[in-house]
């Protein structure tokens, strides 16, 4: 099963996340904008809210790689505790992307909010959820 790990991070909370989701399954994180390495039968796609949404190259690269991507398995952080797993699945499906009904999202640091998340704890549980996205 070929897996991948792609992120997109404007101040690095994100990416925070998603290199401790691609060391649990020993491959390397990427970001969004990086090309696509052929077919991916798994996409854990780490992509955080700002404005409310998800990043346009977030959405870009669901566009481009929509005939690419088996399955997308969400991850992100905010501030107020909302995912953009709803936006991305409304709109990846859409494109006929399957996204799991299963998502992760921690807490990321933002201003003087939630200092130091995600955490080693975050990235724990997030690596635990990945793996068992894959059982
Ligand atoms: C420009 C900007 C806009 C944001 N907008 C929201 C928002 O609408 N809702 C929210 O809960 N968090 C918002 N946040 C907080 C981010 O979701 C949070 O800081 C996240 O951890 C950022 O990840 P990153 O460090 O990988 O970019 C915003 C952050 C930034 C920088």
């Amino acid at each position: 099963m070929k897996v991948e790990v792609r992120y997109h991070s404007r101040g690095g909370n994100t990416k925070r996340l998603a290199e401790a989701v691609a060391k649990a399954l020993k491959v390397t994180a990427r970001t969004v904008e990086e090309p696509v390495e052929g077919k991916a039968d798994v996409v854990f796609l780490c992509a955080s809210v700002y404005a409310g949404s998800p990043d346009k190259a977030v959405m870009t690269y669901v566009k481009q790689n929509a005939r690419d991507i088996g399955r997308l398995v969400v991850l992100s952080t905010s501030a107020s505790g909302k995912s953009t797993h709803a936006k991305l699945k409304a709109a990846a499906e859409d494109m006929g992307v399957t996204v799991s009904e299963a998502y992760f999202h921690c807490p990321g640091a933002f201003l003087m909010l939630h200092k130091n998340r995600p955490n080693a704890e975050d990235c724990q549980r997030a690596a635990d959820f990945a793996k068992a996205q894959l059982k």
